[in-house]
C-alpha cells in the first residue's frame, strides 16, 4: 500500500522520497522512475527539507511504535509524522500527546481501499490538529477518490479523530461482510443453489440503489474457480476467518461509550467462533439440522439490505458518541461523504445517508431518516421471512437476525426491560424509575 500511495502521489506531481526496510521492495519501488528511493532512513532524511512530513505505512502496533520512536530521534520541531495504518485509536492519542511535547505533529490517517484504492484513489479519514491537517490537506485531496468533483478526504478532529472513524468504518465492514456471508450460506444450504445461480442472486442484491463494492466483490468471488483444483474458489477456502483488531476495538469502544452495537459485535464474534476448536465437537455431537420451509429469493435480498442499513446505523452511533466524548468532529454527513468512494464500504446508499445527515445533523438514528425508514419498512416482510427461514433450517444468521432484533427493540414504545428493573430491585434493592413520578423508588418485597 505504501508503494501504491507513493505512485498515486507521483501521479499528482508530488515529490516522494521512499524508504522501505526490505531491499527487494526498494528495488521494486525503484522501477517507477518518478519515485526517489532512499537506501536508509538517514539517506531519506538527507533528502528532505524541513518542515518534513513523513508518511508511515507500516503495520499497526509494534512496527508503528518502533518507527515512530526511531523517527522522533531524527525529526526537529515543526516536522510531522502521518501514520496511515489501522492503529488503535488510544495509541494514536498517546503518540500525539508524546510527540506534541517534542514540538512534532502526529497525524492518525485512516486509509481505506486496499492496495488498489491506495493506487487509484482511497478514502482518507484524517485526525491530528487542524493546522497539521491544513499542511497536508492539498496532498490528501489530490490523491483521494472523488465523487462529483469532491475528494473523499476529510478531517475528523484532533489526535485519534481519523483513526476512530476508520475503526468504525471497519466495524461496519465486518457487519456487512458477515451479512453477505450469511445470505450466501442461506442460498447454498437453505435453497440448494449452484454457484452460477448464487452469482446471479448476488447480482440482484447489488442492483440499482443497493449497489456496493462488497456486493460486486461477492459476485466476482462466486464466479471464480480455484486454479489448482478447478473447484469453486470459495469451496477450497477454510472457513476460519481472520481479524486484525479493528472490529474488536470498535466493540470495546461501543461498550465503554454506552453505544448499542449488537449487530457489529455479532459480526466480530462470528469470526471468533469460526476459528474456535469447540466447533469440531459440536459438529460431531449435534449433527446437521433438518431442512424445512421455503423462501422467496427477493426476501433474502431485502434482509441483506436492511441488515446493512442497521450496521451503518450502529457504526454512525459509535462515531457520534466517540466524538462527543473525545472532542472530535461528530459530523456524520462528513463521514458518509468520505465513504462514498474509494473505501471498502463504498456504496450507492451512502449518498442517501449523507443527505439524511445533511438535512438533519442531529438525527438521533439514521434509521429514523424518512427515506431510510421507508427503505427499512419495504424490506421488513422479507427480512422477517429470511430470519425465520434461517432459524427453522438451522442456518446461523447472527447479523441478519440481530439487526432485526435491534430494530424491533428500538421501535417498541415500551420495551421488555421494566421486568429487568423489577428483578434488580427484587433481589438487590437497586431501585427503579417510575413512569408517573420522578426519582428512584423501591417496591415492597416483604
Ligand atoms: C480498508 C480495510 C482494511 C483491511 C482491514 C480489516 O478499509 O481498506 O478495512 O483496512 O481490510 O485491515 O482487516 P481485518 O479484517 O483483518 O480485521
Amino acid at each position: 500500500m505504501g508503494r501504491a500511495l507513493a505512485q498515486n502521489l507521483a501521479d499528482r506531481k508530488i515529490t516522494v522520497i521512499v524508504f522501505d526496510r526490505d531491499a527487494a521492495a526498494r528495488s521494486r519501488t525503484a522501477e517507477d522512475p518518478r519515485l526517489v528511493v532512499a537506501e536508509s532512513v538517514d539517506a531519506m532524511f538527507a533528502k528532505l527539507a524541513p518542515p518534513r512530513t513523513v508518511l508511515l505505512m507500516v503495520n499497526a502496533g509494534a512496527p508503528v511504535e518502533s518507527a515512530t520512536g526511531e523517527l522522533r530521534m531524527l525529526l526537529s520541531p515543526g516536522d510531522m509524522i502521518v501514520d496511515g495504518g489501522n492503529s488503535f485509536w488510544r495509541d494514536t492519542q498517546r503518540r500525539s500527546a508524546d510527540l506534541a511535547r517534542a514540538g512534532l505533529d502526529f497525524v492518525g490517517l485512516g486509509v481505506s481501499g486496499g492496495e488498489e484504492g491506495a493506487r487509484r484513489g482511497p478514502a482518507l479519514m484524517c485526525g491530528g490538529t487542524e493546522a497539521a491537517y491544513g499542511r497536508i490537506r492539498a496532498w490528501l485531496e489530490a490523491i483521494a477518490a472523488r465523487v462529483d468533483g469532491h475528494a473523499c478526504a476529510d478531517w475528523f478532529g484532533p489526535d485519534a479523530g481519523g483513526h476512530f472513524v476508520k475503526m468504525a468504518h471497519n466495524a461496519i465492514e465486518y457487519g456487512v461482510m458477515q451479512a453477505i456471508a450469511e445470505a450466501t450460506q442461506i442460498l447454498k444450504l437453505g435453497l440448494g443453489l449452484s454457484f452460477p445461480e448464487m452469482q446471479k442472486e448476488a447480482a440482484a442484491w447489488g442492483a440499482a440503489e443497493r449497489a456496493s463494492y462488497l456486493l460486486e466483490l461477492t459476485q466476482d468471488i462466486l464466479g471464480r474457480a480455484d486454479r489448482e483444483t478447478g473447484r469453486p474458489l470459495i469451496e477450497v477456502i477454510s472457513d476460519r476467518a481472520g481479524q486484525k483488531g479493528t472490529g474488536g476495538w470498535a466493540i470495546e469502544a461501543a461498550l465503554s461509550l454506552g453505544v448499542a452495537a449488537p449487530t457489529l459485535s455479532e459480526a466480530v464474534f462470528a469470526r471468533t467462533l469460526s476459528g474456535s476448536p469447540e466447533r469440531k465437537d459440536a459438529v460431531a455431537r449435534l449433527g446437521a439440522p433438518a431442512r424445512r420451509g421455503v423462501l422467496e429469493r427477493g426476501d433474502l435480498g431485502d434482509a441483506l439490505f436492511a441488515a446493512t442499513l442497521v450496521c451503518y446505523a450502529q457504526g454512525f452511533q459509535l462515531i457520534r458518541a466517540g466524538a462527543v466524548q473525545h472532542g472530535w468532529v461528530g459530523d456524520l454527513a462528513r463521514a458518509a461523504r468520505v465513504w462514498r468512494a474509494g473505501c471498502i464500504l463504498r456504496a450507492r446508499l451512502l449518498t442517501d445517508v449523507a443527505s439524511a445527515y445533511e438535512l438533519a445533523p442531529d438525527l438521533t438514528t439514521m434509521l429514523a431518516a424518512p427515506g431510510i425508514a421507508s427503505m427499512l419498512k419495504a424490506c421488513e416482510p422479507g427480512w422477517r421471512q429470511t430470519v425465520a427461514f434461517a432459524a427453522s433450517n438451522g442456518i446461523a444468521a447472527p447479523v441478519l437476525s440481530s439487526s432485526l432484533a435491534y430494530l424491533d427493540a428500538m421501535r417498541t414504545p415500551r420495551g421488555a426491560t421494566a421486568m429487568i428493573q423489577a428483578m434488580r430491585d427484587g433481589f438487590g434493592a437497586h431501585g427503579f424509575e417510575r413512569i408517573d413520578k420522578p426519582g428512584m423508588h423501591h417496591a415492597d418485597w416483604s
